[in-house]
């Protein structure tokens, strides 16, 4: 039992070894996305921290396996979509995302839910969902007449 307890025990420190890169890129603002105070409060309260490069992490980004899933969500989430560098986006794969934001977000599938169990303050209510759906809609419209 000892030599069980001792050999996980030596697997997790060796895990800390294994640290993902935490730097955030630096912020060009004339390549990220600008809305009004309102939407932009909940776009950095809800998704920024996967979807930009103004990640804000939590402490457990120190702690491996904690620190691994948060690096994957980070990676994974900028690669979809990244408002850092919102302007760098042609604007069909602006459109998809849009569209997909939408139902993401009415949806309540984005945030992740695994994100929101722990940062409560992302969960979304029903004005929060309508605000970002309006936002949504009046950015499409606007793609359709460029
Ligand atoms: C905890 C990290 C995290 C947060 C917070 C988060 N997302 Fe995501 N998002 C991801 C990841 C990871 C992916 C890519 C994998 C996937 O599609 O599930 C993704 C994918 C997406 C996509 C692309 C999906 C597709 O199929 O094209 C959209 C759009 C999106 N997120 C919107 C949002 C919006 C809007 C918010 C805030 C309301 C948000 N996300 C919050 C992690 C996150």
């Amino acid at each position: 039992m000892k030599k069980i307890v001792f050999g996980l025990l030596g697997i997790f420190v060796l895990m800390q070894f294994i640290r993902p890169d935490f730097t955030n890129r630096a912020v060009d603002e004339k390549m990220a996305l600008h809305a009004d105070e309102k939407v932009m409060s909940v776009l950095k309260k809800a998704c920024y921290d996967c979807h930009s490069d103004e990640t804000k992490y939590p402490w457990t980004q120190n702690i491996a396996p904690a620190s691994w899933v948060i690096a994957d969500h980070v990676k994974e989430g900028r690669i979809a979509l990244n408002f850092s560098q919102w302007e760098t986006i042609d604007t069909k794969l602006k459109t998809t995302r849009l569209k997909r934001a939408q139902q993401l977000v009415s949806n309540g599938l984005m945030p992740i839910p695994s994100y929101t169990m722990i940062h409560k303050e992302a969960k979304l209510n029903q004005d929060e969902k309508e605000l970002l759906g309006n936002f949504f809609n009046t950015q499409l419209a606007k793609l359709k007449t460029l």
